[in-house]
């Protein structure tokens, strides 16, 4: 019953073009991208439950990334036309050849695989090989703990997670990282790979957030 009440209340949201993913699609077509031909990876499929059927009709493909072979029926139902993957997608990254112009990693949100990977850090600089020449990139990203975060997430924070945050974003507040500070890493990343971010914009969801950018290659990578 509690099942069938949520998912009404998420379709009734989707119709009505209120959910994180239809926002950021409308968004995306406001700034001139054409949303029904964008080639889709979706690095961290999941059952498909968070945004999938928001987009996977929407798009020109759709192919996605999935470690747990559970997911695997769940994503065929939700997704039918979708290339689907059984695969570690920070390994698939270096083994496709092909590119897509939307790229959607929709990581958990702190350290995984045994504290291998962190967030979707180790998705860098991959992520500018498989990126056509011109994309979109829309990344889960965790701002700072909420107190919805500590109750449902009690783990984002630990000490891996903050290390590797520290890290990657190059700062001395790890449990406090905003949009604008997220987005001055990726335009240094993206600019290191020989591309540029032409503009980006963050959507605020619940525990995680997107942050999406738009990239264009530009010129040789920077020494
Ligand atoms: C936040 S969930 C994704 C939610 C999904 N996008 C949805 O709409 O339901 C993160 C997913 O990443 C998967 N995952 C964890 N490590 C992975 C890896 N190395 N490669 C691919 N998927 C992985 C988990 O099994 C989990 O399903």
């Amino acid at each position: 019953m509690v099942g069938t009440m949520r998912s009404a209340y998420w379709t009734a949201r989707r119709t009505l073009g209120l959910t994180p993913m239809r926002r950021t699609l409308a968004e995306l077509e406001r700034r001139g991208v054409v949303v029904k031909d964008l080639v889709t990876l979706e690095a961290f499929g999941g059952t498909g439950d968070n945004h999938i059927l928001d987009y996977a009709a929407r798009v020109a493909s759709l192919e996605i990334w999935e470690i747990d072979p559970a997911c695997e029926p769940i994503l065929r139902r939700k997704a039918p036309t979708a290339k689907i993957l059984i695969t570690d997608s920070i390994a698939q990254l270096h083994r496709t050849q092909s590119r897509y112009d939307f790229i959607i990693f929709d990581n958990p949100m702190a350290d995984y695989n045994d504290h291998k990977y962190c967030e979707h850090f180790d998705l860098f600089p991959g992520v500018f090989e498989v990126a056509a020449d011109e994309a979109v990139l829309a990344l889960s990203v965790v701002t700072r703990p909420t107190p919805l975060s500590r109750r449902r997430a009690p783990h984002l924070f630990n000490e891996v997670h903050l290390r590797r945050r520290r890290e990657f974003y190059g700062t001395s507040t790890p449990d406090d990282v905003g949009f604008d500070e997220m987005a001055r890493t990726y335009h240094r990343l993206a600019e290191a790979a020989g591309f540029h971010v032409d503009w980006w914009f963050g959507l605020e969801r619940s525990i995680a957030h997107f942050i999406v950018m738009k990239i264009r290659r530009s010129c040789a990578a920077v020494e």
